[in-house]
């Protein structure tokens, strides 16, 4: 089977790359390296010992993805590519919702065009918004979300499930996914650590390497053991593996939603901890004011995903702290 993978060279999707070609899929990557870069291609082929097929351009570019599906016959996408700082999304909307919209439509447009009717989608737990019982399942109310990058998530969910439901032979997987951490266990595909990081485990290896000085833990006041934020981190690489389990098992037309999650909950605090086991040193933290937007305390019920994919996420938060630290060290300046 031939993959088209959108943001191949990004973070999540560089992984899945590498979990897709390992698992003996062929692969057609996309990335116009807005936040990636050229080094995680190379990087993915010395890692699979395959090789992929790769297009510079911007997903909204329908000519080039004209051409793409000319090129080849792709029996179905993963579609990653687009923007994703929630901060940055409060700043510059207009442009979230250009690039993730944008992006979507042009993507399912030329699909349609080319009769390729099966689509993963990179979709995120904060679709959820405030969740209103947990662990969260599927079937938790969504569209209650607090930034414009969360409304493109939420946006795009119900514009590919519109798009099935008007044509119900599309094969439409919506993963929504908890916290991706961590990084390859290799050393060489990891999170691009370029400038100062919103999310907190990059956040915590630029400090470990020295790179920041202090960590901002935002609020000791929330409802949970510790007083701090408290979020279900999952290793990129069962995240990744998730996609190739999705492809395995959601052959048939329909819509299918899961969360991809561990099940379990570790506040700041907690995780600190563990990157100093990781790096074998303490960490300075300071207390901060809550962040806005951010709720006490979210994490997944996996459940429906470990049964109807035979998925399950096999690291631990140890792991995600190793592997991460692990590629900070090898790759100081970012890939
Ligand atoms: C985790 C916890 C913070 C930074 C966001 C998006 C989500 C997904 C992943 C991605 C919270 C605390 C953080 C820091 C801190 N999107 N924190 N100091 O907010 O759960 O999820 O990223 O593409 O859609 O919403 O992740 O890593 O920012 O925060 O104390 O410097 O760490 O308050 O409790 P979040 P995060």
């Amino acid at each position: 089977m031939k993959i088209l993978v959108t943001g191949g060279a990004g973070f999540i999707g560089s992984h899945t790359c590498v979990e897709l070609l390992e698992s003996g899929f062929e692969v057609v990557a996309i990335d116009n390296f807005e936040n990636s870069s050229p080094v995680s291609i190379d990087r993915i082929k010395q890692i699979a010992e395959k090789d992929l097929r790769f297009y510079r351009g911007d997903v909204r570019d329908r000519t080039l993805l004209e051409r793409i599906f000319t090129e080849h016959e792709i029996d179905a996408v993963i579609h990653f590519a687009g923007l994703k700082a929630v901060g940055e999304s409060c700043r510059m909307p207009i442009a979230y919702y250009d690039n993730n919209i944008g992006g979507t439509l042009a993507l399912v447009e030329t699909m349609q065009k080319f009769g390729c009717k099966r689509i993963i989608f990179s979709s995120s737990a904060t679709v959820y918004g405030e969740p209103k019982k947990l662990p969260v399942d599927e079937s938790c109310p969504t569209g209650n979300v607090t930034n414009p990058y969360g409304a493109t998530k939420y946006f795009q969910e119900r514009i590919l499930s519109d798009l099935q439901a008007s044509d119900p032979s599309w094969t439409v997987v919506l993963l929504r996914y908890f916290n991706p951490v961590g990084a390859h266990p290799s050393g060489l595909l990891g999170e691009d650590p370029k400038g100062i990081p919103n999310n907190l485990t990059p956040y915590i290896a630029k400090v470990a390497c020295g790179k920041l000085k202090e960590i901002h833990v935002f609020g000791n006041d929330y409802p949970t053991p510790d007083g701090t934020g408290v979020r279900d981190y999952i290793h990129v690489v069962d995240l990744a593996r998730g996609h190739v389990a999705a492809l395995r098992h959601c052959r048939k037309p329909g819509r299918y939603v899961y969360n991809l999650g561990t099940g379990t909950g570790y506040s700041v605090l907690q995780v600190i901890k563990a990157f100093e086991r990781a790096c074998g040193r303490k960490l300075n933290y300071v207390i901060d004011p809550r962040r806005e937007g951010d709720v006490a305390t979210i994490y997944a019920d996996p459940g429906k995903a470990n049964r109807e994919l035979f998925w399950r996420a096999e690291h631990n938060l140890d792991d995600m702290c190793r592997t991460l630290w692990n590629y900070y060290r090898n790759n100081p300046n970012g890939t």
